[in-house]
Order: C-alpha cells, then sequence, then structure tokens
C-alpha cells in the first residue's frame, strides 16, 4: 500500500511496484490493534489516495461479492459509509438488523457465523460485546470487521486519524485531549494513535477511566513511535498545548440505564468556549457524533470554526474503502 507516484515515468517502475506490500488480505478487523503502525499508515494512505483521486479508483475487488452488515444497535455514519464503500468497490451490501436477526437470542452467534460464511462474503458487524464480535469472527471464515463494540470503534480511529492528518500534515508527535469516558472511542484512538506516535490524553471523572489493559496495550505500542497516553486531572489541563479536542457521548448505546447518574458524573466534562480558550488557537475540535449539544459539546464549539466533525464523518467512507480495498486486493 505504498503511496503511488502522481505521474510515474511510463517506463520506470512504480513504487507500488518496487516496495513490500502490506497485506491484509482475507484478515479481520476487530481492534485497533490488529494493524501494526506502518499497516495504519497504509490505509490511511490508500484513503488519501481515493479521496483524492489518485488512486486506482476502478479496482473493484468486491465485484460479485456480497458483504453482510449486521447491526445490534443503531448508526447512521458506520452503515450509510460502509455501504457506499461496498458499492464503491463493485459490492453489494446486505443490512442485518438485530430485530431480524437476533444474535444470540433467535439463534447462537456461532451459528448465525457458520450460516453467513456460506453465502457472503464479509462481515462488517456492530455487537454490544467485543467477545460476541470475536466470538463471530471464529465461527465465520470469511472476514469481519468491527464497525463498533462496548470496547473498540476501530475505523472511527481510522477517521480521526486520517482528519488530523489532513489538518496538521503529520500525526507523529500531535497530542490528542480526549475529555470524556474512556470508553471505546477512546480505546481504538488510544491504540491506532500511540502506534502512531500521538500523545492521546484523556480527563475523565473517577469511576469513567479507560480500561487498564487497553492503555497499558496503547503504551507498548507506543514505544517505538513515541506514542503515549496520558491522564490528566481535569479537564483545563488536558487542553492546555493540545492540537485536537475530542468529545463523546457521556451515555454511550447500552449505557442509557446510567444515564442520569452519568450526567452528574460529568459535569464540568463539557468541551464550552471557555474550556476551548485553555487550548492553542490552530487546535482543532473532533466528535465522532452523535453529538448531543449542551452535554458533552456546546452548540458554538461544534458548530464553531474549529470544528473538523463532519470532515470525521466523511472520512469514514475514504478509510474503511481503503481498508476493504486491502482485505479484498486481488479477490475480484
Ligand atoms: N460515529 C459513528 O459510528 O456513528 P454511527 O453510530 O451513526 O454509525
Ligand atoms: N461511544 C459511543 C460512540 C457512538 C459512535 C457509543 O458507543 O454509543
Amino acid at each position: 500500500m505504498a503511496v503511488v507516484a502522481r505521474a510515474p515515468a511510463p517506463e520506470a517502475p512504480s513504487r507500488r511496484e518496487e516496495e513490500p506490500r502490506l497485506d491484509l488480505r482475507r484478515r479481520d478487523f476487530l481492534s485497533a490493534a490488529d494493524l501494526t503502525a506502518e499497516e495504519l499508515a497504509a490505509v490511511l494512505d490508500r484513503a488519501a489516495e481515493l479521496k483524492a483521486a489518485i488512486g486506482p479508483a476502478a479496482v473493484q475487488p468486491l465485484a460479485g461479492r456480497t458483504i453482510a452488515l449486521l447491526f445490534q444497535k443503531p448508526s447512521l455514519r458506520t452503515r450509510v459509509s460502509f455501504e457506499l464503500a461496498v458499492r464503491r468497490l463493485g459490492g453489494d451490501p446486505m443490512h442485518l438488523g438485530q430485530s431480524e436477526v437476533g444474535l444470540g437470542v433467535r439463534e447462537s452467534v456461532e451459528d448465525v457465523g457458520h450460516t453467513l460464511e456460506r453465502w457472503v462474503d464479509g462481515v462488517v458487524a456492530r455487537t454490544f460485546e467485543q467477545s460476541v464480535l470475536e466470538q463471530l469472527a471464529s465461527s465465520c471464515r470469511v472476514p469481519v470487521v468491527n464497525a463498533l463494540t462496548d470496547l473498540e470503534h476501530p475505523c472511527q480511529a481510522l477517521a480521526d486519524l486520517l482528519t488530523l492528518r489532513e489538518r496538521f500534515g503529520r500525526l507523529r508527535g500531535l497530542s490528542i485531549a480526549f475529555i470524556g469516558e474512556g470508553n471505546n472511542v477512546f480505546h481504538s484512538l488510544a491504540l491506532a494513535g500511540c502506534a502512531l506516535g500521538l500523545e492521546v490524553r484523556i480527563a475523565h471523572p473517577d469511576g469513567y477511566g479507560p480500561s487498564r489493559s487497553i492503555v497499558e496495550r496503547a503504551n507498548r505500542l507506543g514505544q517505538v513511535s513515541g506514542g503515549r497516553v496520558t491522564v490528566a486531572p481535569f479537564p483545563r489541563a488536558a487542553v492546555r498545548g493540545a492540537d485536537a479536542i475530542y468529545a463523546d457521548t457521556w451515555v454511550s448505546m447500552g449505557s442509557e440505564t446510567g444515564a442520569a447518574a452519568r450526567r452528574v458524573a460529568f459535569l464540568g466534562y463539557t468541551i464550552d468556549p471557555k474550556l476551548l480558550a485553555q487550548a492553542p488557537p490552530d487546535a482543532v475540535v473532533l466528535h465522532c457524533l452523535p453529538a448531543h449539544r449542551g452535554e458533552e459539546i456546546a452548540a458554538e464549539v461544534i458548530d464553531g470554526p474549529q470544528s473538523v466533525v463532519f470532515d470525521q464523518a466523511e472520512n469514514r467512507l475514504w478509510v474503511q474503502q481503503a481498508l476493504l480495498a486491502e482485505i479484498y486486493r486481488g479477490a475480484g
């Protein structure tokens, strides 16, 4: 997945031919840590090529193939961007909602996996538990891609990093201040961000911190690149000197029963103009969406000039198209 030269001399071999290509063929993508730093960077390169229309856009590795989009929870961005990505690669996306499939309820996760693999060429799945996604992947011989679980949201992290790379022209050495729960979005951002040399900071209320094992893993991934996770005692300390400030909902899908307690615990964790003023003036504001104006982010901030949230949403399409193109490379 090397960058394609814009206009190579006809007789010169392209860099794509010269360099050993990273191989994602037929692989699952269940965690942001499933890709090495080189593979993450290569997917981002490929996504940027597709977005700039300088890559081999005509490649249709999914021609004649069907990808199931199996969703246990609601979605706008993930569903639409995966449907479009599959279509643009020549394939046929098939959406399967929880009310019809009843994953783990109407029948076992394993039986769903063993059945789907007989018909489709891949499964993009949004499940509550990461263990269910892993069970599905181990009962399916076709690639399975994580479209969000309670533990991780790796495709979101790819889009976030592409957005930052577009804005700053680099990733290594940047710092992101994540204000809120150490949740699925944070976990994948920490893993991929540390691998690529970013400092991923978090400020969270007591009791809402990230998984210790994911933080340890992220820090290990950062040992080569200089990336690391740091915990700030309060939001103002986190945003000082940060290149990007990140908000996500206080009440993730599946946490609704604790919503009232969360809204109390997260008071003071709103990204509002006062907090943003503590960050450098060129810092960008990220949010994976859906957003709750007046809770985790003020309307003036998400709708303001530093916000890049719709670039992030758009970039879901490009990174997922790049990821699928590599998983199914040569398959068309
Ligand atoms: N950011 C994100 O995954 O959005 P959806 O839940 O709408 O897919
Ligand atoms: N943390 C949020 C992300 C939504 C895209 C959730 O899991 O609901």
